[in-house]
């Protein structure tokens, strides 16, 4: 069984999705630590409901960005995962660490890459009157929001779309495409080669990545 860690910096309700997924056995791995960089994310006490271990690496506490790095290095060494989730993890990771994760570690983003990295992305589709907004799962790189892409979920927005409902609708679809993904990645049906996302067993309907609507 592969041995997930997840990163959060937040409310988690990520993280419960792929905790209640491994326990319906719908992942075939399981969460073996949670890291949070904000001492008060919710996920936090998420983590403990389910008697998962976590641990509090507060980006605050270090003098540099690189000594917080090295610190989380360190720590998923010795923890050493199959896959490493960035759950809602708000801190961006330079070169030294993605290069190294680069094949096991995964960010699922708020928005259809490549439109909108970084943040505020909801605000973004409302503004310009997108007809579609959605979610991009891709692998870690030291480009912000611009690894390779895994998969997208997709929804479209809809007349008098408010940006409340918008979130609940996009927060709908992360919980079901997420826990998804990692199963496929833990089953190896996922993987990155040569800086390339390879599919086996996955039909792709003619698109280079996992594309799927939701009527939500
Ligand atoms: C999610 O919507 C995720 O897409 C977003 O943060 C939220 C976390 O929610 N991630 C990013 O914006 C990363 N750039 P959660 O804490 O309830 O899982």
């Amino acid at each position: 069984m592969k041995k997930i860690v997840v990163l959060i910096s937040g409310s988690g309700s990520n993280l419960e999705a792929i905790i209640e997924s491994c326990d319906a056995k719908k992942i075939n791995g399981k969460i073996i630590h949670v890291i949070s960089n904000n001492p008060d994310a919710y996920g936090l006490t998420r983590a403990s409901n389910y008697n998962i271990a976590s641990k509090i690496i507060n980006h605050k506490k270090f003098s540099s960005r690189i000594d917080f790095e090295n610190s989380l290095e360190d720590f998923l060494d010795m923890l050493n995962p199959d896959l490493i989730v960035l759950a809602g993890f708000m801190r961006v990771l330079g070169p030294k660490i993605t290069t190294k994760f680069s094949n096991k570690m995964i960010n699922l983003h708020p928005s259809l890459l490549p439109k909108y990295p970084g943040l505020n992305t909801h605000e973004k589709v409302l503004e310009n009157k997108d007809p579609r907004h959605g979610i991009s799962i891709h692998y870690v790189s030291a480009e912000l929001d611009a690894g390779p892409l895994i998969a997208q979920g997709l929804i479209d927005i809809n007349k008098n779309e408010t940006l409340e409902n918008m979130i609940k609708r996009i927060h709908k679809i992360e919980h079901l495409l997420l826990p998804e993904i990692i199963n496929e990645i833990c089953n190896e049906n996922i993987y990155l080669d040569n800086n390339e996302v390879k599919y086996r067993n996955i039909n792709l309907h003619n698109h280079k990545l996992i594309k799927k609507s939701y009527e939500i």
